[in-house]
């Protein structure tokens, strides 16, 4: 008894000097700049393992911003993974059981495919079949959409409540290298006006969208062709409550999902030099109200035009970037700051939340007893980007494929979102395979290939049976080769 009261009083000392070492040394295992979803969701996963770890972000307040809303079942399940699901609830967070996709005003329901459990399982066509048949005795996938500031703060609440993780408000200004070897030791920061430093064997960057850092490390920019317009509905009757909304139509596409029990978000894509939304036919407002308020549900268009007149309109950029491996010691580029792609399937906080569960089990304390082993963590590192490629890559290339069809303006890719639109109408694996994709719950880059010709054959095949002629068929596979190839490694 006293040798264990004696073992637990040493181990309560030394939590207490590494707690110390934190606090007023600003030394830790693991330095991380921004509590967003990723730097909050890794500090906690190191922080159970036992590395010591400090948090900084640049404002602790409840963020209000237009991203991160919807969040894919594969994002649920690895938040699930990673201990911190309690997050989903007591914020009017919103149910999502799948896509309602209206294309001219036909409407097609595209439900998330049971029996999918986990990650490495494929839905498989007879299984979902009989699912079907069994009615909902099975457990669908499902996501969640909420307001994102409230799911933050959530997830901050659970990074300040480990033991092992230090939050501090700070401003991230620069890296600290060492001169001789390049490594990176830690950041200089401004905390409440005053320059200071903290240091660390790891150095991870989680800065979002606009990174600070990501410019020292690769000289290629995010590419954005388009923005995403937001405005708040009030009220509004969905045409099928719990799920996303995709509307197709002349334009690019329109996103339409709670985001609480009163509030929807919409969500209006203008590509770059869309001529109705040019400052000179009066902006971005003029073409949400003279262009996309028309092409809208009619139950939807009073709550839109209401938002249109009261709101303050706010856009961010839809950016592409392809991740790259860390080769830096004691460095670590994650979330947006390492990879984007198009926010049509909302994948972005689906791949944090998987990467940083792939990551705390790469740096586990069994693998890698000191961060400081540079050589080790680099070349974990290696293994990191290459075992996050079959979730990311899939999510990846379907983000960027769905959106040039979805926002298609020239006529052999619009004959490839009809085919696509007739597709989804098929049912069975015609949609189980897609949603699957999108939801972050079939890793298989194979199943994408599969259903990315089946679309393409199909539409070929509604043309010819249609009565078409000429050569128009063997432009369309012209175009889907065009098409796959400026899509490839993605
Ligand atoms: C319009 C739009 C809609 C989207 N919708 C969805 C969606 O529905 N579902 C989905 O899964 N994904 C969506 N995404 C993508 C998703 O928002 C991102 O992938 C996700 O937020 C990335 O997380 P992150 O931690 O890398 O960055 P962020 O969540 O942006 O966090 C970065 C943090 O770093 C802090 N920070 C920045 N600089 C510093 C500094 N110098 N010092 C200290 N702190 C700093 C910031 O304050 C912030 O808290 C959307 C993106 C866009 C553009
Ligand atoms: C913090 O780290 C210690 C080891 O240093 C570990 O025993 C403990 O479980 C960790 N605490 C939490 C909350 O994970």
């Amino acid at each position: 008894m006293v040798g264990h009261n004696t073992h637990t009083l040493a181990v309560g000392k030394l939590q207490h000097k590494i707690e110390e070492a934190r606090r007023l040394h600003h030394e830790a295992d693991v330095v991380i700049i921004g509590a967003g979803i990723l730097g909050c969701a890794v500090a906690v996963a190191l922080g159970n393992q036992g590395r010591s770890v400090i948090l900084l972000e640049k404002s602790l307040k409840e963020p209000d911003r237009i991203v991160g809303e919807l969040l894919q079942p594969g994002g649920v399940a690895a938040l699930e993974k990673l201990g911190l699901r309690e997050c989903l609830e007591e914020i009017d967070a919103v149910k999502v059981y799948g896509y309602d996709v209206i294309y001219y005003g036909e409407e097609v329901r595209i439900p998330y495919p049971a029996n999918a459990v986990d990650g490495d399982d494929e839905v498989s066509v007879e299984k979902s079949r009989t699912d079907e048949m069994r009615g909902m005795k099975r457990k669908r996938p499902e996501g969640r959409s909420f307001h994102h500031g409230r799911f933050i703060r959530r997830l901050r609440e659970k990074a300040m409540q480990n033991t092992n993780v230090t939050v501090v408000e700070a401003t991230a200004t620069e890296l600290v290298r060492c001169s001789y070897t390049g490594k990176i030791l830690g950041v200089e920061a401004t905390v409440q006006g005053q320059p200071d430093s903290f240091f660390g064997d790891l150095t991870i960057i989680a800065d979002g969208y606009a990174s600070k850092f990501r410019k020292e490390f690769r000289t290629d920019l995010p590419i954005a062709r388009s923005k995403f317009w937001a405005l708040e509905l009030i009220d509004v009757p969905l045409p099928m409550p719990n799920h996303g909304h995709v509307i197709l139509g002349d334009g690019a596409p329109v996103l339409l999902y709670q985001i609480g029990t009163h509030e929807t978000r919409a969500l209006i894509d203008i590509p770059t030099n869309t001529p109705t939304a040019l400052p000179a036919a009066g902006g971005a407002k003029a073409h949400l109200r003279n262009v996309v308020l028309p092409s809208l549900p009619p139950a939807v268009r009073p709550a839109f035009a209401a938002a249109l007149d009261r709101d303050r309109l706010r856009s961010m950029p839809n950016s592409f970037l392809p991740p790259t491996t860390n080769r830096t010691p004691g460095l670590i580029i994650l979330g947006d700051a390492l990879n984007m792609r198009h926010p049509l399937t909302g994948g972005g906080m689906t791949v944090a939340f998987n990467d940083a569960v792939l990551l705390s089990a790469l740096l586990s304390p069994s693998t890698i007893p000191s961060l400081s082993d540079t050589p080790a963590v680099l070349a974990q590192m290696r293994k990191f980007h290459w075992q996050r490629k079959n979730l990311t890559s899939v999510i990846n290339i379907l983000a960027q494929a769905l959106y040039s069809l979805f926002a298609a303006n020239d006529s052999q890719l619009k004959a490839l979102q009809m085919g696509c639109f007739r597709y989804f109408k098929l049912g069975g694996n015609c949609v189980d395979g897609p949603v699957g994709l999108l939801a972050g719950i079939i890793r298989k880059p194979f199943v994408l290939f599969y259903h990315f010709f089946a679309v393409a054959l199909y539409a070929i095949w509604i043309y010819a049976t249609s009565g078409g002629v000429s050569k128009f068929p063997v432009r369309v596979v012209g175009s889907v080769g065009v098409f796959w190839k400026a899509l490839r490694g993605r």
